[in-house]
């Protein structure tokens, strides 16, 4: 497949995505204002838009890693999670903010907020850069939330199809061809 030759569909754009940080960005300060955030990144798919949407954070935070795996071969969740790597430190007086791509079933968000909350933090929340409502399977609503899409599978801006697209800086739709 030559990917230079095909038209997406563009279901956020980069301008759309930057738009959207920076307003995720002022209320995740104005919320943390007086808290001890501690920001943990869900690996792969939310290193981009963690990257971006800290930097548009302009209260104190520190920022953690843990990677999970339920998915096979990258689309339908097993609903088996387990922790791959786990973050370091102990939560002991954090407010934490779980930031992960996308909500689909809602299991890997769920049982991430479970496992967070074990570690003795203050608070724990989530931010998802989109979210698939009509997918839940348990029941969970982000905190914050960039964009509600319909029940598409995207790619780009950190989110993968057999570990490509993450790096393209739009998100859009994969056709059913491209996905064979
Ligand atoms: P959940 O546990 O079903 O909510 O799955 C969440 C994870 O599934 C996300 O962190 C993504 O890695 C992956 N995922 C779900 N939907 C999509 C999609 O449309 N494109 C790419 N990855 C997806
Ligand atoms: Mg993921």
């Amino acid at each position: 497949m030559d990917i230079e030759k095909k038209v997406w569909e563009v279901l956020c754009s980069k301008e759309d995505i930057q738009k959207r940080n920076i307003e995720l960005g002022e209320q995740i300060s104005k919320d943390y204002k007086d808290k001890n955030l501690y920001v943990v990144s869900l690996l792969r798919g939310s290193f981009v838009f963690a990257a971006d949407l800290v930097r548009e954070v302009s209260v104190p935070l520190k920022i953690d890693f843990m990677t999970t795996s339920s998915y096979g071969h990258g689309e339908e969740s097993t609903g088996n999670v387990k922790v791959v790597a786990d973050i370091k430190e102990d939560l002991t007086g954090y407010d934490v903010l779980v930031v992960d791509d996308i909500t689909d079933s809602g299991i890997t968000m769920k049982f991430v907020m479970e496992h967070l909350a074990k570690k003795n933090a203050n608070s724990v929340k989530s931010c998802v850069l989109l979210d698939k409502p009509s997918r839940r399977k348990v029941d969970i609503v982000a905190d914050y939330i960039g964009f509600t899409i319909e029940d598409k599978f995207v790619v780009g801006y950190g989110l993968n199809f057999g570990d490509y697209y993450r790096n393209y800086p739009y998100v859009f739709c994969v056709t059913d061809e491209d996905r064979k």
